[in-house]
């Protein structure tokens, strides 16, 4: 038999194992090359008589062209073969959240904490820090509150074992490093973190507490619920506020009270407030018998409870972002 007759399957067989252009292309070298089986048949038409020449060289190039076609079609199919495993390799799951930079947004804690420092930097009053690891002494004994005072177990406190120290269980020690620093005249109002031994709806281990002190020749118990009565019907947005300050008790403080707003059919209770102790003014040399005034501590998250009608304080610290986004 002819050689030739068989040579196209044979080709084609080849092209077909070729699973790389590369090897595909030395498959077709043995076909088409210089020394191809084709290429050496086309050689010897030369030798024949015209006759055969002409009918043998138009057999060889139908061959030729549908080994070239077989050949072509194989490059078609491995090129397609690489795209497939490209795009597979490289694919992308195009119903996946993107990565982006979601839009970072203010706590509702921290925005009630922004807005009440505006509202009393309006009518003077500086901002003022103090350290949230504080001495016994800052949080107790300069704020007229000795070691054996029952008022201490007012306060569930976290100490710091071994040391004098413990995590403030209110802003009030700030009064008292400010006035150490800064003689009277003088207005301040300072929030932050602080730390009790406290948890339910109400009440959380970690709060935050603003505190406000102004201290002058001729500061009245009436200026204080002056200016903590503006202050609510600014920071609430209402004339109609229902406030109450009830008689009350801090070691720190004479007369004393607890302010409380309505919230719902109860009340809740927002701060406390008095008349700066004279002890706590002798404390950091300041003479009381010729300066006076009036100190109070909110609770900021009880503000913001009641700003934004949350009913359950804790919910401010389970960072639940379905629940944070409202307040952005
Ligand atoms: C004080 O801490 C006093 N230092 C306030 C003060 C300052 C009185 C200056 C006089 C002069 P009291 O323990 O009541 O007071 O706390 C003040 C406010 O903090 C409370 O009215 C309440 O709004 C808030 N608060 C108290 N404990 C918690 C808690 N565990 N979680 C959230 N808020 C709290
Ligand atoms: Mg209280």
């Amino acid at each position: 038999m002819d050689p030739l007759d068989s040579l196209l399957d044979e080709a084609a067989a080849r092209f077909a194992a070729a699973d790389t252009p590369d090897a595909l292309e030395q498959a077709k070298a043995a076909y088409l090359g210089k020394q191809g089986l084709i290429t050496e048949r086309m050689k010897m038409l030369g030798g024949m008589d015209p006759e055969t020449r002409k009918a043998e060289g138009a057999r060889i190039n139908r061959v030729k062209t549908a080994v070239e076609d077989a050949l072509n079609a194989r490059r078609e199919a491995l090129r397609e073969a690489q795209l497939a495993q490209q795009l597979a390799a490289e694919a992308l799951d195009v119903t996946l959240p993107g990565r982006g930079h979601g839009l970072g947004g203010w706590h509702p804690v921290s925005r009630v904490r922004e807005r009440i420092c505006e509202l009393f930097a309006g009518i003077g009053f500086v901002v003022a820090d103090g350290p949230e690891i504080e001495t016994d002494f800052y949080n107790f004994t300069a704020l007229n509150t000795p070691d054996d005072h029952p008022a201490r177990s007012m306060h569930d406190t976290f100490y710091i074992a071994g040391t004098d120290r413990l995590l403030r269980t209110h802003t009030s020690p700030i009064q008292v490093r400010y006035m150490e620093a800064n003689p009277p005249p003088l207005r301040i109002i300072a929030p932050g973190r602080v730390y009790r031994v406290d948890s339910d709806a109400t009440h959380s281990p970690m709060f935050h507490q603003v505190e406000g002190l102004w201290i002058d020749r001729d500061v009245s118990f009436a200026d204080l619920k002056g200016v903590v009565t503006h202050f609510l019907q600014q920071f609430f947005e209402r004339e109609d506020l229902q406030v109450r300050f009830r008689p009350s008790f801090f070691p720190f403080t004479e007369p004393s009270a607890e302010i409380d707003m309505a919230w719902g059919d109860r009340w809740l209770e927002i701060g406390g407030c008095g008349m700066v102790h004279p002890n706590v003014l002798r404390h950091v040399n300041i003479d009381p018998e010729a300066f006076r005034g009036f100190a109070f501590g909110f609770g900021i998250d009880r503000l913001a409870m009641l700003r934004y009608g949350v009913n359950d304080l804790r919910l401010f610290y389970e960072n639940d972002l379905r629940f944070l986004r409202q307040f952005v």
